[in-house]
């Protein structure tokens, strides 16, 4: 079956010629339909994060899909079912303590591995196989754009963080800032906006299709190259909560210039190495006096899964056409990592 992997010492995707997995007992055979590509599958490309499965030279890619079952083996699944697949599963020595509360996203990365970027191989292939826990049920309605299950769980789970680090007193937050207009920050947009007024920092000119898309969504497009982060309270509002999506390492600081007294940030980027001069101690002092947070957050677990899946409904269906911009056959994968995508891509294996 084909596969799209990256190779050591190879420096782009290719396509590769692998054998079909077997499903063992407890595991589930996988006919994928749409694999999603976001800013990781690019730092996974450069090397700049995650890695091969131990002992191999490849690494097929791939970790927001969605596909229909066609052999359930001993799970409750039925064939024809349509499933998402989490992304952690325990590293090779067995599993552990995080797998076995069903909290994979809150192992740190030496007790866990993860498919298509960090140890083990994605769902970029014609079919996967996986241990039915793994997998996320999708109502057939949602086939299409299943694969976005993964990317909202992940905002799920920091949305939810966010909220829980301000559960001790009254938090009604009323704005937000969104740092990043890619696929990650514009998701951020459309599950916040319904519930506050929403800003959305880039470095793009107009007319751009984020700009585009984010301000039909009711949010405020702010360019980073006139206001930087912690400009945004003067020109714009103070911000009650901040999601970092741009991965860049100087967000992670400036986010709290940003905030309101009592907001909360939540990190989602993946940074390289960055030396920055800060003043330690009025970000410290900040944080203090105005009860601030910052919160990191990376990947999701299945209660935020089953969460993201209830999101597809309430999102609004024109949001999806316009968020997916380059689908793409197998036989044009290429594309699909290019330069030229123009928001969201995703490889399109087979439709139900
Ligand atoms: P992406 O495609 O790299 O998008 C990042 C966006 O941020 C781009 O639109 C970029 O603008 C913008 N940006 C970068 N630096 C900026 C700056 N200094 N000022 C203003 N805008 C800036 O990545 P993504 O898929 O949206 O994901 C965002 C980050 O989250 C990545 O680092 C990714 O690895 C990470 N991530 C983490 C998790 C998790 O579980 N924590 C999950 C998914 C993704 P241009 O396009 O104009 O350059
Ligand atoms: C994925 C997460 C993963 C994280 C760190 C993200 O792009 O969506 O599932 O945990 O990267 O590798
Ligand atoms: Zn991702």
């Amino acid at each position: 079956m084909r596969a799209i992997g990256i190779e050591s010492g190879g420096d782009r995707p290719r396509l590769f010629d692998v054998d079909r997995p077997d499903p063992a007992p407890g595991e589930v055979l996988v006919r994928t339909l749409r694999v999603g590509v976001d800013g990781t599958d690019h730092e996974v490309i450069t090397g700049d994060h995650g890695g091969f499965p131990a002992g191999e030279e490849r690494l097929v890619l791939g970790h927001e899909a969605v596909g229909v079952v066609v052999d359930p083996t001993t799970t409750d699944f039925e064939r024809g079912d349509v499933v998402a697949p989490m992304v952690r599963r325990p590293p090779p020595g067995g599993t552990n303590a995080y797998f076995e509360r069903a909290e994979p996203d809150m192992a740190p990365p030496s007790a866990c591995v993860e498919r298509g970027i960090d140890g083990a191989h994605g769902f970029m292939s014609e079919y996967f196989t996986s241990p039915a826990p793994f997998l996320i049920p999708v109502p057939e309605v949602h086939a299409a754009w299943g694969f976005l299950a993964e990317p909202i769980s992940v905002l799920e789970k920091a949305l939810d963080l966010a909220r829980t680090s301000r559960s001790s007193f009254t938090w009604e937050p009323e704005t937000a800032l969104v740092l990043g207009n890619g696929p990650l920050g514009l998701l951020a947009v459309a599950l916040l906006a319904p519930e506050m007024d929403v800003y959305c920092l880039g470095r793009r000119d107009r007319p751009d299709p984020t700009i585009d898309l984010l301000e039909s969504l009711d949010a405020t497009y702010v360019d980073a190259r006139e206001t930087p982060v912690g400009s945004v309270p003067a020109a714009y509002d103070p911000a009650d909560l901040v999601v970092e999506a741009t991965g860049a390492p100087r967000h992670a600081v400036e986010s709290v210039d940003a905030l309101a007294p009592n907001g909360v940030a939540a990190l989602l980027g993946l940074p390289g190495s960055q030396e920055l001069t800060v003043d330690a101690g009025r970000f410290h002092e900040d944080l203090v006096l105005h009860n601030k947070a910052i919160v990191g957050s990376v990947n999701a677990g299945p209660t935020h899964f089953h969460a993201a899946v209830d999101r597809l409904d309430a999102l609004p269906a024109w949001f999806f056409d316009r968020y997916v911009t380059d689908l793409v056959s197998v036989d044009r994968f290429e594309a699909a990592f290019g330069p030229d995508t123009t928001i969201k891509a995703a490889v399109e294996f087979d439709t139900v």
